[in-house]
């Protein structure tokens, strides 16, 4: 029987991914003993664990090689797709903003900014709402330097503890919107192995409604 893949995202949101499938008894040994292998067996499960990058977690979801992944809502709202978005899983909080240098007024003055971020489509949606024209430049991790070197007049980026941001002289300008880890299905696994996943899905709401979710 083919296995049910879920697709994991390395780093940040793997330690508590994995804690949060071993409170659901879950046996996560291999994962915990991985080494450098990218899929891992659930022990005494049908299931099996594959550790990807955020944005590759949604691609493999999305084409149904996984059937399953745990994914930031930063990486959905800048990518899209189809798949079905199942439960806020509650960790891996952290807000999209808009940060700018210190002592820096990012609405004063009528000159085209300059807007660096790795969530270009983010950071377009965010302004075009405001009916702002900007220009942004995608950068592809550490964005404070692009203020910093002079690149940018401000950044969209993810802000958690908000020390990254205060140790390289800049402050947020406003909030855009709260992310937090997310349950995501493939569509047409949902239908064709519903009494495998199904019970799975259900299994993390019951544990999530036990008000669990900082596992
Ligand atoms: C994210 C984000 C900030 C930092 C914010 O980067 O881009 O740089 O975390 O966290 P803090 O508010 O707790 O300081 P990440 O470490 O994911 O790496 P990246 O820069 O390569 O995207």
């Amino acid at each position: 029987m083919k296995p049910i893949r879920i697709a994991l995202t390395k780093g940040r949101l793997e330690e508590k991914s994995v804690a949060l499938f071993e409170q659901l008894g879950y046996d996560c040994t291999a994962v915990r003993e991985k080494g450098r292998r990218l899929i891992l067996p659930v022990a005494g499960t049908n299931l099996e664990i594959v550790l990807a990058k955020a944005a590759d977690v949604v691609t493999y979801v999305e084409n149904g090689v996984c059937d399953i992944g745990v994914v930031g809502k930063d990486t959905i709202m800048e990518m899209g797709g189809t798949f079905y978005e199942v439960a806020d899983l509650g960790f891996g909080r952290c807000r999209f903003a808009l940060a700018v240098p210190r002592g820096v007024d990012f609405y004063e003055g009528y000159h085209t900014r300059c807007i660096a971020s790795k969530y270009v489509n983010v950071a377009r949606a965010f302004f075009e709402k405001k009916n702002m024209d900007v220009n942004i430049v995608k950068i592809e991790g550490s964005v404070e330097l692009a203020p910093i070197l002079g690149l940018s007049d401000a950044i969209v980026d993810i802000v958690e503890t908000g020390v990254t941001l205060k140790e390289n002289g800049l402050v947020v300008a406003e909030t855009i919107m709260e992310v937090s880890a997310r349950l995501i299905v493939n569509i047409a696994s949902l239908k064709l192995r519903k009494q495998e996943i199904e019970p799975f899905i259900t299994q993390i709401e019951r544990y999530l409604a036990g008000g669990k979710q900082d596992a």
